[in-house]
């Protein structure tokens, strides 16, 4: 140690005594979060370091921003704001109409509208808890090609739901269930 200049001895010290007075907090630390019996539950393993605000370790990762995002300032002017376009009048376009159909539909009634979606066999399955509880299974979904129902009452069965046909009116704004209802009855580019 001879050879260090006198500041960088008393730097050393001084690190030491920080490296040693945080090994002493740590123990101090660790003996609180050992098996305790005196707590909320019969034997704690761990302390409820929930209470602690300073263990940001303890919570989910978070998602930075994007690098190249900038700061936002303002959301335009009160005219541009409040110009709301009138979604009633928006057109009706198979592309979009179809992607609704399939991300709210399909996956009973099948991608082609016959009752065929991924879970039909989970819905008629004697193993399912609606089986085993009732004594039968639950009914496949029902053909929506071969549907006798009228457009206009379609779009309100829709809305409504049934028992196990979720109510899309909760789900999804009015004219996305009539975008859907109309791509069902598409002869030329839906489901018909
Ligand atoms: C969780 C499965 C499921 C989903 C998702 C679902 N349905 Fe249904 N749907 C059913 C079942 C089952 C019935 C029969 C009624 C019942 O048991 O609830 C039905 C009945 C219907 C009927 C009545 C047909 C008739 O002729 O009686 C229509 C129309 C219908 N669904 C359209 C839709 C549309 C449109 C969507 C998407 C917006 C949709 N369903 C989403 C399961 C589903």
């Amino acid at each position: 140690m001879t050879a260090f200049p006198a500041n960088i001895k008393s730097m050393l010290t001084r690190r030491f005594a920080l490296i040693a007075g945080m090994l002493m907090l740590a123990s101090v630390t660790v003996s609180a979060c050992a098996v305790q019996e005196t707590n909320t539950y019969p034997v704690e393993i761990f302390s409820e370091m929930h209470y602690a605000q300073s263990f940001r370790m303890q919570e989910p990762p978070r998602l930075a921003p994007p690098a190249d995002s900038v700061v936002f300032v303002s959301a335009g002017d009160a005219s541009q704001v409040l110009d709301v376009p009138d979604k009633r009048e928006r057109k009706y376009d198979p592309a979009v109409a179809g992607n609704l159909y399939r991300v709210n539909c399909s996956v009973c009634h099948g991608d082609l509208g016959d009752g065929e979606g991924k879970a039909k066999r989970h819905l008629i399955s004697d193993e399912s808890f609606y089986a085993i509880t009732n004594g039968t299974a639950y009914g496949a979904p029902p053909s929506l090609i071969d549907s006798k129902l009228e457009q206009d009452v379609m779009v309100s069965f829709v809305t409504s739901g049934a028992i196990v046909m979720p109510s899309f009116g909760k789900l999804l704004p009015e004219e996305d269930i009539r975008d859907i209802v109309n791509y069902i009855f598409d002869s030329e580019n839906g489901l018909r």
